[in-house]
């Protein structure tokens, strides 16, 4: 039995519901809103070359359903004249295209040169690190680091300064703009000025290997005085722990851990992310889950169980000194 014209169109029309049904305007990784200049800029490019298209198919499919209508094949009817060389249309679908292409070019090349240029006066320099599998954020000025979590202030401009230590990453928070590059031996910049504040997902956008999918970044974009309070906070020597935290340091001293990690007036371990202040992050493995003491405990027994590839070894931690690390760390405000 063949499929019926009808049952084919109710097919066509289901998965057109499903394909349609995945589509959001506002999602918290979508690039049509935009929180920032720099996504304003883009955001205006890609109108234009939707209203562009728009205008092409258009007129082309204008054209195809005139020349449908007009001149369909009827039986006995003499073949239409034929035309061999036509030097106006040749000449006019030339330049046509190439006008096309001069009107998307203009602006898109004007706003890779604004967002990669010169930092504003006055902006935040804030130093991007990409690493297999987490991002590091420097703010020079302000002798601060962190990771997976950046902060930025509202109104104010800032510059990414891209830097790759080991593999090409590329940083994408959509809603904020970006997505550049991240490559070893060079540095590339983004230039933005954030307008509101809010929370903003993003995440590694280049594939860099095992957990690359784990690879995300939350952007927290503050109101000045909250950002203030945040550099004050961050700016502090860690709380000296008590009860358990306490012996959850012990663990860390007498750990590997030291070897890699930071924690301020504690260690001074380069290789993975500065710790001084872990426990005012939202989520531990960049982005992978929330900073529960029992996510922590999880993640500090079998790290490479929760992310593929990940460069941190398996401690063989037992889970009471994993559980009293865990207190420590997510006491580190
Ligand atoms: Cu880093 Cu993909």
């Amino acid at each position: 039995m063949t499929p019926s014209p009808r049952h084919g169109l109710r097919v066509t029309l289901a998965g057109f519901a499903v394909v349609l049904g995945g589509c959001a305007w506002d999602t918290p990784q979508s690039s049509l809103v935009a929180r920032s200049d720099v996504a304003q800029a883009i955001l205006d490019i890609y109108g234009l070359i939707t209203w562009v298209t728009i205008g092409i198919a258009l007129v082309v499919f204008s054209v195809l359903a005139w020349v449908l209508v007009r001149y369909p094949d009827r039986p006995g009817a003499p073949l239409p004249r034929q035309t061999r060389g036509h030097s106006l249309l040749e000449i006019g679908w030339t330049i046509a295209p190439g006008l096309v292409l001069l009107v998307i070019a203009i602006p898109t090349i004007q706003v890779i040169f604004r967002t990669q240029g010169e930092a504003p006066r006055g902006a935040l320099e804030v130093v991007v690190r990409g690493w297999q599998w987490w991002w590091e954020f420097r703010y020079p000025s302000l002798g601060l680091v962190t990771a997976n979590e950046l902060h930025l202030p509202a109104g104010r401009p800032v510059v990414l300064r891209l830097e790759g230590p080991d593999v090409i990453h590329s940083f994408w928070v959509p809603q904020l703009g970006g997505k550049r590059d991240v490559v070893p031996g060079r540095i590339n910049h983004i230039a933005l000025t954030p307008d509101a504040p809010g929370e903003y997902l993003g995440q590694c956008a280049e594939f860099c290997g095992a957990s690359h999918a784990n690879m995300r970044v939350r952007v927290f974009v503050d109101t000045p005085p909250a950002f203030e309070r945040w550099v004050a906070a961050q700016k502090a020597p860690p709380a000296e722990p008590t009860g358990a935290a306490a012996d959850g340091k012990a663990v860390f001293t007498r750990s590997a851990c030291v070897g890699c990690h930071t924690i301020r007036g504690v260690s001074a371990g380069t290789l993975g992310p500065d710790l001084t202040h872990f426990g005012s992050r939202q989520t531990l493995g960049a982005g992978l889950l929330p900073a529960t003491v029992e996510n922590i405990t999880a993640w500090l027994r079998h790290p490479a169980a929760l992310k593929p590839g990940v460069k941190m070894p398996d401690l063989g931690l037992g889970e009471p000194d994993a559980r009293a690390l865990a207190t420590y760390l997510a006491s580190l405000k």
